[in-house]
């Protein structure tokens, strides 16, 4: 049967089984290349220990989780809730770290401290969160992380870059002499120095920020035995694009610890927390074409979904890859394969213009190589397997929470999330 593409194993005829067996719109993920990525991960070379963790956000799916974390890969998670999930998927409190943008209040600051307890790591982003933490984690003897402004960072789009004077995540280079006072004061020590500074963005940038983030540890924190340079390791997925080199990455920053350790005799664990690149070429949203339509002269796909299950082109401007399959699983095109002639432009069934996967730079719908798919034939979304069913707009004119479904890797398939019910679209209103 006909591969996709080379680097996952998923056929034609494996998408159209999917899409019978449950419907579309529907995500799939393929649980080999997950795997695969995972030890790319956890072989990266380093200097004094590597600690990988999954930026739960990509993708919070539960049977995901598990199944990274089972390849021996811990938990970066963006939210108290996030923290939560992770605890009830079964992975224990001690391989989470909280990296956010609030210290949750009331019941919230319970289950907050619940966790602490229980041996999760806190990532201090700011002087209030310092301020809000540092007399519990003093009475509790708790070692803090500090997640940094470097002032610099890179992203896929301005959207995503975390780094630079447009965004406020972490503590910045200026209100340090501030932070390491306030927990001096409260006998606190850090024991991690963290930066994340974007998604997808330059490579080359992602790699300044290594010995940038060193001389800050040795400039400021004595008690530091770990650094996390976070994720955003660039993934392609669209042909023409390149993927982050992680054999090169990690030789990198190795050199660069232990040139730190000759330097100055500290021997630093290092850390990454990457979501996209673990997990979104494992995932295809798979989609009907229900219309066709022409207009001056442009094709139109109508499909099952659009922005509701991908809102990553209006968004970020995003560009993913196309594979059109009969009703009968033939492959009509794939982006890896040859250009074929047919050109067209994918829309979903949202009110919106914008509610298309492929939009230009500027917002406006163009016209992409796609075989001639007919009605009833399926349209695949590559590239779906990070930041789509976690970050969609699903409810978006009434549409219902797609399905999930894992290609085992004994080739079963295996519903991981049901279609959400029109119900429990409706059930919190009163
Ligand atoms: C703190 C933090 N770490 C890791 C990530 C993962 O980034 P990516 O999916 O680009 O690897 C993010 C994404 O926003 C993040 O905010």
């Amino acid at each position: 049967m006909t591969a996709l593409n080379p680097f996952s194993g998923v056929t034609a005829g494996q998408i159209v089984q999917a899409a019978r067996t449950f419907g579309t719109p529907l995500y799939l993920y393929d649980q080999a290349l997950i795997e695969e990525r995972c030890r790319a991960f956890l072989s990266m070379p380093h200097a004094f220990g590597l600690t990988v963790r999954y930026a739960m956000k990509a993708n919070p799916d539960r049977s995901l989780l598990r199944l990274i974390h089972a390849q021996g890969i811990g938990i970066d998670a963006s939210s108290l809730n996030e923290a939560l999930r992770a605890e009830l998927a079964g992975i224990p409190a001690r391989e989470i770290m909280l990296t956010s943008q609030e210290v949750p209040a009331g019941e919230s600051r319970e289950a907050l401290e619940g966790l602490l307890l229980r041996g999760m790591h806190y990532n201090v982003c700011s002087l209030r969160q310092l301020e809000l933490v540092a007399p519990f984690a003093q009475k509790h003897g708790l070692d803090l992380s500090i997640r940094i402004h470097p002032g610099e960072g890179t992203g896929e789009s301005a959207s995503r870059n975390t780094g630079d004077k447009y965004c406020c995540f972490g503590v910045h280079l200026n209100d340090l002499p501030q932070a390491l006072a306030l927990a001096a004061r409260f006998g606190l020590r850090f024991t991690q120095v963290h930066t994340h500074i974007g998604s997808g963005g330059d490579p080359a940038v992602w790699r300044r920020n290594v010995p940038r983030q060193l001389e800050i540890v040795e400039r400021h924190f004595p008690d530091a035995v770990s650094v996390s340079f976070g994720g955003g390791m660039r993934e392609a997925r669209m042909p023409q694009e390149e993927s982050e080199d992680l054999q090169s990455l990690g030789s990198y920053a190795k050199a660069c610890m232990e040139d730190f350790q000759r330097r100055t005799g500290r021997a630093l664990r290092m850390e990454v927390e990457p979501g996209t690149a673990l997990v979104a070429n494992a995932g295809y949203l798979i989609l009907t074409i229900i219309d066709r339509k022409d207009t001056e002269g442009l094709h139109f796909l109508i499909a099952d979904g659009g922005m509701d299950v991908n809102s990553r082109p209006a968004l970020y401007g995003s560009r993913h890859p196309f594979y059109m399959v009969s009703q009968d699983g033939a492959l009509l095109s794939s982006e890896f394969g040859e250009t074929p002639a047919h050109r067209a432009i994918l829309v979903g069934t949202c009110c919106e213009s914008g509610d298309s996967q492929c939009l230009d730079e500027t917002g406006h719908v163009e016209e992409r190589p796609m075989g001639d798919a007919q009605i009833g034939d399926y349209a695949v979304v590559g590239g779906a397997g990070a930041y789509c069913a976690g970050m969609s707009l699903f409810n978006y004119n009434s549409h219902q929470q797609a399905p999930e479904v894992l290609l085992a890797a004994d080739g079963a398939l295996r519903l991981i999330r049901r279609q959400q019910a029109l119900a429990q679209l409706m059930e919190n209103e009163v």
